[in-house]
């Protein structure tokens, strides 16, 4: 496959995806991945290709991310995309430069050279193309040429055919970018010589067997199942290698949505027949959680005694040597980033600290898969649709969307109110246009009239978002008249409520849950 080597872009996930989306395999590893000396100690190239990605550093500055020389000499095609162009001009003694005014936005080349990416382009065709730098290459330096000019007669694009070395002063990647997944296309096809035999049934046919191989006849693996699309795959794909040494533990906190336990056990079960234990911990997570009212107090206590009940389980299982969990590609690559850890905002605890405590070997099916990947995969392992295309669900459930202090009662007011709205959007045919839906309930009251009666009850704050990967959200633009019915729909169906507000902000400043 190809190597992805991150220099911090923000777009360095995009390559990935736009390789797999091909049927080619990539990975990504950060620039300083010490991987990298060891292939080029060896003498042996870590993939077909190698793209070196953009970044927001500058060349010439001192500290600068570098590129591992050696990897030049390993008889390797190298694309260089914006920064990745630079470290390539750099490297061979070109000239970068700090622009008079940095590019971004749209810009229109022209194909001077229809040669390596650019093959089977005329000369002289224009694309228009999505910058955002502010260095730039002046010159082509040594072996290379000018293959591509912008309009304002800079180097965009420059080629070596020779020794197979290629640089874009543009982002192919990125959609706005005119025949970018062409030129992708070139260089992985035609450059590296991959082929698109990379799809979801080799995938799972080859981790299937990986399972198979890893756990003994003897051996258990435990899986902790929330109902989410990543656990539902990863303990469908485990049921599918190994059959009953699955066993899955689903632990009801009291803060799952409307009839989720329910829904569980009718697909692990019934359809799939797993092994599936499900723990009643509702009192226990409520009395630990009764009247705390601070979001992270909430998710530290939730953290703890799913673990602490995690525990009790699988010390009855008897030979569990594997821990089972759904942890995703985009964990794995920004828990090693080199942007270095971002600010706490809130601690997304899912089952962090499981593996420590439980001295487990882990097992982790999904590490090389994004969420759409994960879905595509789901449905080809006979997973019902609805649970394959579920909203994301935060791990601390509905205690996130109860502002103040959780009760029973609370809960289902909120409870309540969410399934009118999902429901709503399902029938209206909303849902799938919305990354996340569901209702947040205030800790303020307020005067209403309900038949000839004051009243002074509960709000309930809709939120809708659509969003690409949950960092970034925008707020949905679902019809008025739409929201008008779910509100009638809120304050007749639930007892306790008086009025209901739509939340029309965006992350940022924002955050999708409230707490
Ligand atoms: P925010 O609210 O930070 O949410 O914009 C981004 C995404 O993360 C989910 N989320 C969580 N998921 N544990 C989780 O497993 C958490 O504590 C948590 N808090 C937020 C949120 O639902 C959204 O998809």
């Amino acid at each position: 496959g190809i190597l992805i080597l991150d220099y911090g872009s923000q777009y360095t996930l995009l390559i990935a995806r736009r390789v797999r989306e091909m049927g080619v395999y990539c990975e990504v590893w950060p620039c300083n991945d010490e991987r990298v000396g060891e292939f080029v100690d060896a003498g042996e190239a870590p993939g077909k290709g190698i793209v070196l990605s953009g970044g927001p550093s500058s060349v010439s500055i001192e500290g600068a991310p570098k590129l591992e020389g050696g990897l030049l000499e390993l008889d390797v095609p190298v694309l260089g995309i914006c920064y990745g162009m630079q470290l390539l001009a750099h490297a061979h003694g070109g000239k970068v430069e700090p622009a008079e005014v940095g590019e971004y936005g749209r810009t229109t080349i022209e194909i001077d050279e229809p040669v390596g990416l650019f093959h089977g382009f005329d000369k002289g065709t224009e694309l228009d193309v999505w910058m955002s730098h502010g260095d730039s290459v002046v010159e082509a330096p040594e072996g290379f040429e000018r293959v591509a000019s912008t309009h304002n007669g800079l180097l965009a694009a420059m080629a070596d055919t020779e020794r197979n070395f290629y640089g874009l002063q543009f982002h192919p990647e990125v959609s706005h970018t005119e025949e970018g997944e062409t030129l992708l296309e070139n260089f992985a096809y035609h450059v590296c010589g991959c082929t698109d035999d990379w799809n979801m049934s080799n995938f799972l046919d080859t981790h299937i067997a990986q399972i198979r191989e890893q756990v003994g006849e003897d051996e258990q693996v435990i899986c902790g199942l929330s109902g989410g699309v990543d656990s539902s795959v990863v303990a469908a794909m485990l049921h599918k290698a190994i059959g009953d040494r699955l066993t899955c533990v689903y632990v009801d906190n009291g803060l799952m949505r409307h009839k989720e336990t329910e829904k569980v056990r009718t697909v692990f079960e019934d359809h799939f027949g797993i092994d599936l234990r499900v723990v009643h911990a509702q009192d226990r997570f409520l009395d630990e959680l009764a009247g705390v009212d601070d979001p992270e107090e909430k998710r530290k206590i939730i953290g703890r005694v799913f673990i602490d009940v995690f525990e009790e389980v699988a010390k009855e299982i008897p030979n569990v040597k594997y821990l089972a969990q759904g942890t995703l590609y985009p964990d794995v690559i920004e828990s090693v980033s080199v942007r270095g850890p971002s600010a706490t905002i809130k601690s997304h605890h899912n089952v962090g600290g499981l593996p420590e405590r439980l001295n487990f070997e882990l097992i982790e099916p999904l590490r090389e898969l994004f969420k759409d990947e994960v879905r595509v995969l789901g449905r080809t392992l006979g997973l019902p649709a609805d649970m394959v295309d579920r909203h994301p669900f935060p791990g601390p459930g509905l205690a996130v969307r109860i502002l103040g202090d959780i009760t029973p009662e609370r809960l289902e007011v909120v409870r309540a109110a969410d399934h009118i709205f999902i429901e709503g959007l399902r029938r209206e045919g909303h849902y799938h246009n919305v990354w996340q839906a569901f209702a947040v309930l205030l800790p303020v009251r307020t005067v209403g009239v309900m038949g000839d009666q004051r009243t002074y009850d509960q709000v309930i704050a809709l939120r809708a978002v659509t969003s690409r990967d949950g960092m970034t959200a925008d707020r949905s633009h679902l019809p008025m008249d739409f929201l008008g019915r779910m509100s009638d729909q809120i304050i007749n169906g639930v007892k306790g409520v008086n009025r209901v507000v739509y939340d029309v902000s965006s992350k940022p400043p924002a955050t999708i849950e409230w707490e």
